[in-house]
């Protein structure tokens, strides 16, 4: 089928390349011109695992161009808008680009058109769309309107469009709904060459579940609301950890082996981040609040997360004491690992306060340094992480990007000016690193020393050794 795409951020590019993989003709358009031009001449705007092969592998099959919005409008049956809903500043999604494609659509689609919403937007935008069209509409055409929310995460975007759970519309005609079936049939089915896996992994159909529009959208923000909340609720037990000597690991892992829990999206850390979570929280109190619903749960959510960031500093500044003129490594930008993206990213507003309070800052990050230097020209990026170390006082690891779990210790050790490590992801082995002489401090888990500061009885178990360790620090 011929489909269009609209917006090639994460969620255009990924949709456009995902369906042009399993067999339809695709136009994908991009209203940034250097963006285009970019993507026009085989470049890529951003770093997404698997994507860049896979766009590759489309146009040169001929399934995949990018043009301009109008050239997108006249060529697809159903268009997909996948344009940005940023936050307003009093929380709402700001619906203009939205907005601005519903015109453009009304004034120039030559024949019918399916119009999905994919980009993230309040309940009843479906709504706002179909009255849209018709009320701009000069051509005298019929249009359907449909929701297709999207669950993609950064970092695995190509995997989730391919291999999805669930794929949700929200269709109030019958043929809006036939039309995204059929669209979705390789997906629903499997069948197509998957450009991931040579044998892909066994795992149950995805599940095709049609609803009614405003019902779609609202699956979309409380999704992302619900793990939010989850996010949060394991922090604020991190929290209690910390202070009554518990491990917060320990914690997660027995709430989450009860299958109604389930154990993802419960591991702590310095806060949710990204374009989503954040200002789809927000977004969703607004909309409950618009419709007179006191949603202050989500309130609490958002109250949370944004204290993570001072938890931290906090720990930082107790532990150096003095911050002014001190070296701190800052291992991770990303808001996420395998992600160039540094949107609404914790590691910002770390940064920032930790400059605020007269520190000096280096950093390493395997994709996202480009972004991160667009925003926080201040700080000091380095090619490799032990650069960034050279002469730190404490390395705060930020993101958990596979290649810290591989630090070689003794080289570490000698390039920081203390060892010092604040692991805001819980991802390395406290062991490891007090064994290697680090003081290492986590997310909801007793403080580790350096297992050589007081003498432990030989044979003593592990516990007895972080016992001792917590013991140790309590004395100090
Ligand atoms: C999220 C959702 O997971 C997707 O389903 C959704 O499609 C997408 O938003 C969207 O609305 O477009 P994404 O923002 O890419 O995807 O990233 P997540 O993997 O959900 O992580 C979000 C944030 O939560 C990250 O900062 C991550 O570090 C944090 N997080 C996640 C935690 O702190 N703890 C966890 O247990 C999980």
């Amino acid at each position: 089928m011929k489909l269009s795409v609209i917006g090639a951020g994460y969620v255009g590019l990924t949709t456009a390349a995902g369906f042009a993989q399993i067999g339809h003709e695709v136009f994908c358009s991009e209203s940034d011109p250097d963006k285009l031009a970019k993507l026009q001449n085989g470049g890529m705007p951003l770093f997404e695992p698997h994507l860049e092969n896979v766009i590759k592998s489309v146009r040169r099959a001929g399934r995949l161009r990018f043009g301009s919005t109008e050239d997108a409008i006249a060529w697809g049956d159903a268009i997909f808008i996948c344009v940005g809903t940023p936050p307003l500043a009093n929380g709402d999604a700001d619906l203009s680009a939205i907005e601005g494609v519903a015109r453009a659509i009304a004034k120039r689609a030559p024949g019918y058109r399916l119009v999905v919403e994919k980009s993230t937007v309040p309940v009843q935008t479906g709504a706002q769309l179909l009255k849209h069209l018709s009320v701009h509409g000069t051509n005298r055409l019929k249009y359907d309107v449909a929701s297709n929310p999207e669950f993609l995460r950064e970092g695995t975007s190509v995997e989730d469009f391919l291999h999805p759970d669930r794929i949700v519309i929200g269709a109030d005609s019958p043929r809006a709904a036939d039309l995204l079936r059929e669209i979705y049939e390789p997906i629903l089915k499997q069948k197509f060459t998957c450009p991931i896996h040579s044998i892909c992994p066994k795992r149950n159909d995805p599940i095709f579940l049609a609803t009614d529009t405003n019902s779609a959208e609202l699956i979309k923000h409380a999704s992302n609301s619900f793990l939010a909340m989850k996010i949060s609720f394991i922090n604020m037990v991190a929290n209690l950890c910390e202070v009554v000597g518990a491990d917060v690991t320990k914690v997660a892992q027995g709430m989450g082996l009860d299958p109604r829990i389930g154990s993802s999206f419960l591991n702590p850390g310095i806060g949710f981040g990204g374009f989503c979570f954040p200002k789809d929280v927000q977004a969703f109190i607004r909309i409950a609040e618009k419709s007179g619903c006191d949603f202050s749960l989500l309130k609490e959510v958002e109250k949370i997360n944004q204290r993570r960031v001072e938890h931290f500093v906090e720990k930082i500044r107790t532990e150096l004491w003095v911050m002014r003129g001190k070296k701190l490594a800052v291992w991770g930008l990303a808001f996420k690992p395998n992600t160039d993206d540094v949107r609404f990213a914790p590691s910002l507003a770390l940064v920032k306060a930790l400059l605020d309070e007269g520190a000096i800052v280096s950093a390493y990050d395997p994709e996202a340094m480009e972004k991160a230097k667009t925003v926080l020209p201040e700080v000091n990026y380095c090619a490799e992480p032990y650069a960034a170390a050279q002469g730190a006082e404490a390395v705060l690891l930020v993101t958990e990007w596979d290649e810290f779990r591989q630090i070689d210790w003794d080289r570490l050790s000698t390039v920081v000016e203390r060892q010092l490590i604040v692991d805001c992801r819980n991802m390395l082995d406290a062991s490891e690193a007090a064994s290697h002489g680090f003081h290492y401090f986590s997310v909801g888990r007793p403080p580790v020393l350096p297992v050589q500061t007081e003498p432990i009885p030989i044979g003593a178990s592990s516990l007895a050794r972080t016992e001792s360790a917590v013991e140790n620090y309590r004395r100090r």
